[in-house]
């Protein structure tokens, strides 16, 4: 089971109902980032497809992914009740409660089946050390999918303590800086970053992802020091 170091209710690294605004700011292409996961598991999933959608926050993935699949259904998980109150309205207010539903709590915490065509787990994993809880939560989603299956990871990535990272996130103060954030927003999300962030090198991600049972892992998407990977829930798992 994991190890929880970030808690998005009680001490969150940003004002949830800030979260939608900021977020657009932080993240090199974020919208395109999701457009570019949409695409692939458009490419990849049955037309009525089943997907889990792990970190669902404000439900960016939910309501992008579902009004652009009328016959998708979707599940979101979060620990955070503040996040997913966020994404509650955002789901009745586009009527698709029918086919998006929230639990609130963590991957491990869900039955065995029915088990998902996709899923996805977008700027969740950097929050666990690498101590054993990245790969439990990347197992504990393996566990719940179809051989085959689609599964798109997105992490900040690099090694903290590297020239390179040192170097990306210089780079990035300066992309926060040309976004409009304010140097006392900037500060925040850089300590947030040293502090309650652990990103691991590629070479590592794919390894947690290999140990966990995905393979034909692919980047797909690279935003300065944020990766995202694509990946196949292996048969033999
Ligand atoms: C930065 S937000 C990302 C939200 C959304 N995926 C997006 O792309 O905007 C991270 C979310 O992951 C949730 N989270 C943190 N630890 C988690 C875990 N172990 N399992 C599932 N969700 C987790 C947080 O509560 C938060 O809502």
């Amino acid at each position: 089971m994991e190890k929880q170091t970030v808690d998005f209710d009680a001490n969150p690294p940003v004002a949830t109902t800030e979260y939608d605004d900021r977020v657009r700011m932080a993240i090199p292409g974020y919208e395109a980032m999701h457009t570019m996961a949409l695409s692939f598991l458009k490419s990849n999933s049955p037309e009525a497809a089943n997907l889990l959608i792990v970190g669902a926050g404000t439900g960016m993935e939910l309501v992008k992914f579902s009004k652009s699949n009328p016959h998708w259904q979707l599940l979101g998980v979060d620990p955070s009740s503040n996040m997913l109150a966020i994404a509650q309205q955002k789901i009745t207010q586009d009527d698709l409660s029918n086919r998006v539903k929230l639990f609130q709590g963590y991957t491990h915490d869900l039955p065995d089946t029915p088990l998902y065509d996709g899923a996805t787990c977008i700027l969740v994993m950097h929050f666990l050390p690498d101590d054993g809880s990245k790969l439990a939560l990347l197992q504990s989603i393996a566990q719940r999918l179809r051989s085959s299956a689609s599964f798109i990871l997105v992490d900040i990535f690099g090694e903290k303590s590297s020239h390179e990272f040192e170097k990306m996130a210089a780079i990035v103060e300066h992309f926060w800086e040309e976004m409009g954030i304010p140097p006392e927003q900037r500060k925040e999300i850089l300590e947030s970053v040293n502090n309650r962030v652990y990103p691991i090198a590629e070479s590592r991600i794919v390894e947690l992802l290999q140990q966990a049972g995905f393979d034909n892992i692919i980047r797909f998407y690279t935003g300065f020091w944020i990766g995202g990977w694509v990946a196949a829930k292996n048969s033999t798992y």
